[in-house]
């Protein structure tokens, strides 16, 4: 039977629509449909090829996974070699670098292309006639290895080119990389189920693309940004290094949006000044800068020396990893009663930050590490996670330290503390007897984002309970002036400031209530999503299970620990108590559909004070808005925090209305 021209004509309109919204995704970080709208593209497709496997091409975006397991990568060897960049750490060595050149080409002034030096692993990707028909790794810069089918499940990689005026072989480098979230994420997952953790997220690459089997690198959030190409038949190119990634994001390759052409040695240095800034609000990681010659004709001018090109340099930022010594292990008792070692460090600068604790996660972390207090460490931090331990420079370990454990009771109530079976973290039995347990509990029901009670800080909350006056967060309400005057560092006007701050928190929003009360696994958003969605306090305290788990992202897990929470005896008396002295708003019970944000985009930009942006976007999503990645005319919000960058401009530009953080938080609450 052959196959209708309408059926052909169908699968060839999927194909291109799906490349386009791969483009709008993962190259404008622009997405114009939903996820659920993309998903059915891709099914029509999937389905109609099912129907006629004849129609299945290697380019097929349904093929991207799928290829059986290997026994061993092949070789490939580089046509054009794969080179390595000097490094400069100073910014005399920059500007030695531009001297050199400007001598060399005998201009006054070079015009440098610049971009982020990524973190990652160098990949060569060849296309041929626009398809992907080879991806390979670096290698010692002659030879590399074939990892084609890996690299067909890394979504950001394109298996057709968009467009047609691509060169008929075009070789396009740049770099793997595992974005921060993603790499979090994996390690977590590793660690909870025992498996092996990555140090960085560039090991993280690595290994995720050395997998003999394509299914675990498919498993694995990979991104890719090209900086560069290598060899070009049949087709031509810009004169300019800036225009050529032009030219490849317009066929659908991603570039580093942060990418820029700048003046001189004063205009790299003022761009590195920038990204310095912004290198821990990016969602990867960046270990420096690359400064490129933008033309061409003087990059070729300039040639080589041994494997490193004379028109580029990376300027590294000062590393993230220090060594230092383990002082002691503490143990912090938290909330929820979780024991949480933590590891004393000699404090150590580390990436212009200094550091004297790193969290150590669980016992068995400092087993998989070996940790023992005197050993010298690898310290590593990246973005605003808390720093962390990669390894042990064992050869320093001096005699013969014993090995660390846990201890067999809660550190500050003396109660046992347990390990469940089948669970990494161990937990105090005290509950609420345990002082440190009540600690947390209170001071995270006054913090900022839920009951935000200001001049509540961490001590005041430790002298309140260690001298009886509060036991439960509903003793907050009955404090008087006199009584907290008394305690220390407080004065008759600070009491009082605190007493007015106590009282205006009764007046709150269900969602921030609900947040504030510390039930295990409800976050901020939960908090949200269940305000918006049951209306009352009542209504979910009465909420089955199954009800519960209505609730858009309420899984099991989530809606059993909401009805634990409310079950159990002390936590309905403490409820109660709060009740008769705080007002909560109630709000109708809304449907998903109905939520407050429904059919509203906003944009996130900039570093927030109080919350990742991730965090923020979450939030919005809770309440119904679609959150965009760039602005533009259909943008109703943009979200502005601090160092907002083009976004910002732009939205002034298009007349979009911008929110600061003092804004964003007052349109949550009004909400
Ligand atoms: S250009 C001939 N640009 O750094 C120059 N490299 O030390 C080719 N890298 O193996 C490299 N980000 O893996 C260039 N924006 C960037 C880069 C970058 C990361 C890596 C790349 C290369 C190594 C060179």
């Amino acid at each position: 039977m052959s196959i209708s021209d309408t059926v052909r004509k169908r699968v060839a309109q999927l194909r291109e629509e799906i490349l386009y919204h791969d483009y709008r995704y993962y190259v404008l970080d622009d997405p114009e449909i939903t996820d659920s709208a993309y998903d059915r593209l891709m099914r029509e497709l999937q389905m109609l090829e099912a129907d006629y496997p004849e129609l299945i091409t290697p380019d097929s975006p349904t093929q991207r996974v799928g290829a059986k397991p290997l026994s061993e990568f092949s070789e490939v060897r580089h046509e054009i070699p794969m080179l390595s960049l000097a490094n400069a750490f100073e910014e005399q060595e920059v500007l030695d670098f531009d001297r050199r050149a400007r001598e060399k080409l005998g201009v006054d002034v070079i015009d440098y292309a610049v971009e982020p030096k990524l973190d990652g692993l160098a990949i060569s990707l060849m296309y041929e006639q626009g398809s992907l028909k080879q991806a390979a790794t670096r290698g010692d810069g002659t030879t590399g290895e074939d990892v084609t089918q890996n690299v067909r499940t890394i979504d950001a990689i394109p298996l057709r080119l968009r467009g047609k005026d691509y060169p008929q072989t075009l070789e396009v480098r740049g770099e793997v990389i595992m974005p921060r979230k993603g790499f979090e994420k994996l390690n977590e997952m590793q660690r909870q189920k025992g498996g092996k953790l990555f140090a960085n997220p560039r090991n993280a690459a690595a290994g995720s693309l050395r997998q003999l089997d394509p299914r675990i690198t498919a498993s694995r959030p990979l991104a890719f940004f090209a900086y560069g190409t290598g060899v070009v038949r049949d087709g031509e190119l810009p004169a300019t290094h800036h225009r050529i990634m032009e030219k490849l994001r317009s066929w659908a390759i991603p570039v580093n949006p942060e990418s820029r052409v700048v003046k001189g040695a004063e205009g790299c240095l003022e761009y590195y000044r920038q990204m310095q800034e912004k290198r821990d609000s990016l969602d990867y990681e960046i270990d420096g800068i690359v400064y490129k010659v933008n033309r061409l004709d003087q990059q070729e001018q300039l040639g080589f020396v041994a494997r490193a090109p004379r028109w580029a340099i990376a300027h590294k930022f000062p590393a993230q990893e220090e060594m230092t010594t383990v002082l002691d292990i503490d143990v912090q008792v938290g909330r929820t009663g979780a024991l949480t070692p933590v590891a004393r460090l000699e404090p150590v600068h580390v990436g212009g930050v200094m550091v004297s604790n790193a969290t150590l996660h669980n016992q068995d972390e400092i087993d998989r590490l070996d940790i023992r207090i005197g050993d010298t460490v690898i310290v590593r931090r990246a973005g605003d996670v808390i720093p962390q331990i990669v390894s042990v420079v064992k050869s320093k370990r001096k005699g013969k330290p014993r090995r660390y454990h846990l201890p067999d009771n809660c550190p500050v109530c003396h109660s046992p503390a347990v390990r469940l079976e089948g669970e990494s973290v161990t937990y105090c039995t005290g509950g609420l007897y345990c002082p440190a347990q009540r600690k947390e509990s209170i001071k995270h029901f006054a913090s900022r984002r839920a009951m935000d009670i200001e001049g509540m800080g961490d001590k005041l909350v430790e002298q309140l309970v260690d001298q009886g006056l509060v036991n439960d967060m509903s003793d907050l309400y009955s404090l008087t002036v006199e009584q907290v005057a008394a305690l220390e560092r407080m004065a008759e006007k600070s009491a009082s400031k605190l007493i007015q701050a106590i009282d205006k928190s009764r007046h709150t929003t269900l969602a921030r209530f609900l947040y504030a009360l510390g039930i295990h696994d409800v976050g901020e958003t939960t908090a949200q999503t269940l305000a918006s969605y049951f209306g009352s306090l009542d209504a979910i305290r009465k909420a089955s299970v199954e009800e519960l788990q209505s609730v858009p992202d309420v899984g099991p897990i989530v809606a059993q620990s909401i009805v634990n929470f409310f079950k159990e005896k002390h936590n309905r008396e403490v409820l109660d108590k709060l009740l008769a002295v705080i007002e909560l708003p109630e709000t109708p019970r809304r449907e998903a559909t109905e939520l407050p944000l429904a059919g509203k985009t906003f944009v996130v930009t900039g570093t927030l004070s109080d919350m990742t942006r991730d965090e923020a976007k979450d939030l919005l999503r809770a309440k119904g808005a679609k959150v965009a990645g760039s602005v533009s005319k259909k943008t109703d919000y943009v979200i502005v925090g601090d160092n907002p960058g083009s976004k910002a401009e732009k939205a002034r530009a298009l007349g979009v209305p911008m929110l600061d953080e003092v804004g964003f938080h007052e349109l949550l609450d009004s909400l």
